[in-house]
């Protein structure tokens, strides 16, 4: 069990570093790389601490590297390369060359492929799973089922791999037959987020490569080293040289994503993260007119009706608002419970939050780990103080828990006024503010007030309600008396600005072209 924490004194809170700071690069520095040891893997092969360009780990060119810390002690992990422009072109070059024998492969060939990659991931899980713990922070069960989750992605668009189906059109001209065929975008930019180091790489990549398609990563600099395990194992799994590359950085993000959106050899941007973000992206895409799959930020109401079964509420809403410490962009994040059943619901879920045990994801009874920097705290710290000084009461939490790495107590407040922050923007943090409401119509309106619109949950036992509010909800997913939604199989997305395409499920489909041939002179 971690010592208990105490609050931060206001200068700790804002005074603190962020997670990754920029290194020069000198050989003197170099005793700043910690160990591939240090991190406590069976297979210590796997920590990989270059970019992959062509088939090789490279430095970055102009030296230069990042710092990457634990997000529960603060402590250094290792280092990346500080990569730019010029490595960005090179791998785009690289992947531009494998895609013209990558595409020919036979589906069935990159299905036994994906297989094998899936197979050593699941061999490799004890040390995959301790990697997402290190870099991420989030508990080693939660860890292990991130890497299942991930691992999922591999084995789904393996099987999607050889069903790419295409169709035969009845044509009205007897003398012509209508035939559609799918083939591989090309080369896809792949951008991601530090929330899920491994199966925000698997969605994307594993779609991808089963569709024939060639990649170039970047993966986010908070948390990079379990999409570079990744490639490693791709590389075991007989991936060709060129088929994946990746791209490390940090200082250069703005030229490098610009390159990824821009480069005309580029054929599809896939992006997870920020509204903000996906916004510019969308922009870069559009000047040569590039297919996008946008993952973009949520605001998730989770409804909790007069007619539900309280427990399962409860429970939904512990899964639902506090998975990866509140840093997910499915979470729950504005949570409005029916009056006659609110100070009941309340007290239960405050007793549950209360009983949360918050430390380092790599001691065996923590439930919750730490939020990924300390400018993550600020957000939650502000819509905390935001709506108490509305008029919300504190139930549990509400402050940082003091020592080493960024942690923040998780927190239950009720009585959120609707125009507090944290109902108008995602808190991405372990705040569970309530609301009450009075009638369908009324929620109904309350939880599609917002721009946003990837996730909605509800529970309810009434059939009726059941259909009218899930087709009322104003997002891409709905959970209905449940609060996990989250599978390899469905289509994952969001709609309003909560971005574009679909992932996972049917997703392969992002990843090729449609075209018609019209086979005449009969
Ligand atoms: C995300 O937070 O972007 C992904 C969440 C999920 O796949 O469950």
């Amino acid at each position: 069990m971690p010592p208990p924490r105490r609050a931060a004194s206001i200068t700790l809170l804002f005074a603190a570093p962020l997670k990754n700071k920029f290194i020069p690069r000198h050989p003197l520095f170099r005793y700043r790389m910690a160990s591939t040891n240090a991190f406590g893997l069976k297979d210590a092969s796997l920590v990989r601490t270059q970019g992959f360009i062509d088939g090789k780990w490279v430095d970055a060119k102009e030296g230069g590297v990042i710092k990457v810390t634990n997000p529960a002690t603060a402590e250094e992990l290792g280092t990346i390369p500080e990569m730019g422009l010029e490595e960005t072109k090179q791998a785009i070059e690289a992947a531009s060359t494998a895609f013209k024998t990558w595409s020919k492969t036979s589906a069935k060939q990159r299905h036994d492929i994906l297989m094998k990659f899936y197979a050593l991931m699941k061999e490799n899980t004890d040390d995959l799973a301790r990697l997402i713990t290190l870099e991420n922070g989030k508990p080693l069960v939660e860890a292990k089922g991130e890497h299942n989750y991930s691992a999922s992605f591999l084995e789904w668009f393996a099987e999607e791999a050889v069903r790419t189906y295409g169709e035969v059109i009845p044509c009205a001209m007897t003398n012509i037959r209508n035939v559609v065929i799918k083939q591989p975008i090309g080369v896809v930019s792949i951008l991601t987020p530090w929330n899920f180091p491994s199966a925000m790489i698997t969605r994307k990549l594993g779609a991808a490569l089963a569709a024939g398609c060639t990649a170039v990563i970047k993966p986010p600099p908070e948390t990079p080293f379990s999409a570079l395990a990744l490639v490693e194992l791709a590389t075991r799994a007989g991936v060709p040289p060129g088929v994946i590359n990746v791209v490390t950085t940090q200082a250069n993000v703005a030229v490098v994503g610009r390159e990824m959106c821009e480069n005309p050899a580029v054929k599809k941007v896939s992006f997870t993260g920020s509204t903000p973000v996906a916004k510019m992206l969308y922009g870069m895409a559009a000047s040569t007119l590039k297919k996008v799959s946008l993952e973009a930020g949520g605001n998730a109401p989770f409804i909790v009706f007069d007619d539900a079964d309280i427990d399962a509420a409860v429970e939904g809403a512990i899964m639902c608002k506090f998975r990866g410490t509140g840093q997910t962009c499915v979470c729950a994040n504005r949570i409005y419970v029916q009056s006659s059943i609110y100070a009941e619901f309340a007290s239960r879920l405050a007793e549950r939050v209360a009983a949360f045990k918050v430390g380092n994801g790599l001691e065996k009874d923590t439930t919750h780990g730490p939020l990924i920097h300390d400018r993550a705290i600020e957000k939650v710290q502000r819509h905390v103080e935001d709506a108490l000084s509305q008029g919300a009461q504190l139930l549990v939490g509400g402050k940082r828990i003091e020592g080493p790495g960024s942690f923040f107590a998780p927190t239950v407040l009720s009585d959120v006024p609707a125009t507090a922050l944290v109902n108008k923007e995602e808190t991405f943090g372990p705040l569970a503010a309530l609301t009450r409401f009075e009638t369908e119509e009324e929620v109904i309106r309350m939880a599609n007030d917002t721009p946003v619109g990837l996730a909605g949950y509800f529970f309810s036992r009434d059939v009726g309600r059941v259909w009218r509010v899930a087709e009322a909800l104003e997002v891409g997913m709905v959970g209905t008396n449940t609060g996990v939604i989250s599978q390899a199989v469905i289509p994952f997305g969001g709609i309003k600005e909560s971005g574009l395409g679909r992932e996972g499920g049917h997703g392969i489909e992002e990843y090729m072209n449609v075209k018609f041939i019209a086979f005449g002179g009969l």
